[in-house]
């Protein structure tokens, strides 16, 4: 039995409205879609930031990340009054009626969450306002909230309350999912303000659903966790579907049509990675360790992510075979389409891996190569994915960005040296490509092609 979570507003009762003042520390992808986006909505809203490059870009009418639809509203809001950006070391927040944390919570070397990041902001908004009220935005381990309120009543804030807020948009269609979301998660201990936390979103047609703090916090890890969990299920289906001659494709459209299944993180590939899902799940296997339980789901969550990984690795190795000058073309680098984000990106990980055997990998991406670059391995980067598979022995689609899907692949067939494409993410036309002359290879949908 499911219990209820409490519910508003009312079916039909429109949302009464009242505009508030709202500063936002941390100008990244939630603080930043967040903060715009709150101002859209009508609330004064100051976003912060402690990077100075990122201040600076913002003050000077750059937004520093790639979302559809972002820049407009920033531009749009900035114009209007409603959205600035300030210094966070020396943000007023005395008359903000909520602070809200989006700042940055990554994994430790051990998957332990750090939340240095999250009580730098706490100490600094209850020595600015001992009665702010906080909402934690970041993605924090049950528990967090409650601590962050003792941190900020022992720094004096004795009127502090944190309220958690977890942030549920995906990069790439951040801005839509926070204008219509699922739903709104607010764990608070205090009706009261619980209430004014959800005076934020009362211009939206939102869900809101009632929590206790920790019940809010776990219900971020579960969420990001099980999404993770079903690609790395149908990864592993993949594999099967290899060896007996199925397409995964096709499979997983048939599981998917099950109305208690659905069709969503079905799509077998070369796994999950970003920001989120990886220090998540590992986030939350540690809390369950620490907690003394056993979290085998979560434990093969994570292996089944690696293992698909050297799959497509694997694949790749034996398809350049012993060529001593083996060239890579990589379609390719932000961990999925519609971002350029390349943190924990499965294809940046391939270019390492295959750099590392000393294969030349020349690299394309339409967003993300400027973050490639700085973190990626030293290979060759292009803009142009024709230039990417000139002479390639191999070319692989690492992001099934549309404009690789959709490239002129008898075009790609001429410039290449060789003939093999690994379709690493199963969205190529692959009868296109076979018709191309070109060796089409993938994971789990070789029916033809073994
Ligand atoms: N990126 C996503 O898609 C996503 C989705 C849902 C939830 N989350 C969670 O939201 C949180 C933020 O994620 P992100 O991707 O926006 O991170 P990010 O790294 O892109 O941005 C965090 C920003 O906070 C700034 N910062 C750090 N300390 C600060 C302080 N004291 N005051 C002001 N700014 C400060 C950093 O300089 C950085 O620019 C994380 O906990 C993440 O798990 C992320």
């Amino acid at each position: 039995m499911v219990a209820e979570v409490a519910r508003t507003p009312a079916p039909g009762a429109p949302a009464p409205v009242r505009s508030l003042t709202v500063t936002v520390l941390g100008a990244g992808y939630v603080g930043l879609v967040s903060g715009a986006c709150l101002a859209e909505l009508g609330h004064h809203v100051t976003v912060t930031e402690i990077d100075e490059r990122r201040l600076g870009a913002l003050r000077s009418g750059m937004v520093p990340i790639r979302e559809r639809g972002l820049d407009d509203i920033v531009d749009r809001q900035v114009a209007a009054g409603l959205l600035r950006f300030e210094d966070a070391r020396t943000v007023d927040v005395t008359k903000s009626d909520v602070v809200m944390v989006a700042v940055g919570t990554p994994s430790q070397a051990d998957g332990r969450v750090e939340l240095g990041h999250v009580e730098a902001a706490v100490r600094q908004i209850a020595r600015g306002n001992p009665r702010a009220l906080v909402v934690i935005k970041s993605t924090v381990p049950p528990g967090t909230c409650d601590r962050m309120q003792a941190l900020a009543r022992a720094e004096g804030g004795t009127g502090v309350r944190v309220v958690s807020n977890p942030e549920f948009l995906r990069e790439g269609r951040a801005v839509q999912d926070f204008m219509q979301p699922d739903r709104v998660v607010i764990g608070a201990r205090d009706a009261a303000d619980a209430a004014i936390v959800e005076q934020l979103y009362a211009p939206l047609d939102a869900s809101v659903l009632h929590c206790s703090p920790e019940e809010a916090e776990l219900s971020k890890y579960a969420a990001n966790s099980l999404l993770a969990a079903r690609i790395s299920f149908i990864n592993e289906m993949s594999a099967i579907a290899d060896r007996i001659g199925a397409d995964i494709t096709r499979v997983s459209s048939i599981v998917g049509s099950d109305a208690r299944i659905g069709p969503a993180f079905l799509g077998a590939g070369l796994g999950w990675g970003g920001s989120c899902f990886p220090k998540d799940v590992h986030g939350l296997a540690r809390v369950a360790e620490d907690l003394g339980l056993a979290a085998p789901m979560l434990t093969a969550t994570i292996e089944a992510n690696l293992r698909q990984r050297q799959r497509a690795l694997g694949a790749i190795l034996e398809l350049v075979g012993a060529r001593p000058d083996a060239r890579v073309a990589l379609l390719g680098l932000a961990f999925k389409p519609e971002t350029d984000d390349v943190r924990e990106s499965p294809a940046v990980w391939l270019a390492h891996e295959l750099h590392e055997r000393g294969i030349a990998v020349r690299a394309t991406d339409p967003w993300a190569l400027a973050n490639a670059e700085r973190v990626g391995p030293r290979v060759t980067y292009t803009l142009d994915p024709m230039r990417a598979v000139d002479g390639a022995d191999v070319t692989v689609l690492a992001t099934e960005w549309p404009e690789f899907v959709a490239l002129d692949w008898p075009e790609v067939a001429r410039r290449m040296r060789g003939d093999a494409v690994l379709d690493a993410r199963n969205a190529l036309p692959s009868d296109l490509l076979r018709s191309s002359g070109l060796v089409y290879r993938s994971l789990g949908r070789d029916v033809l092609g073994r």
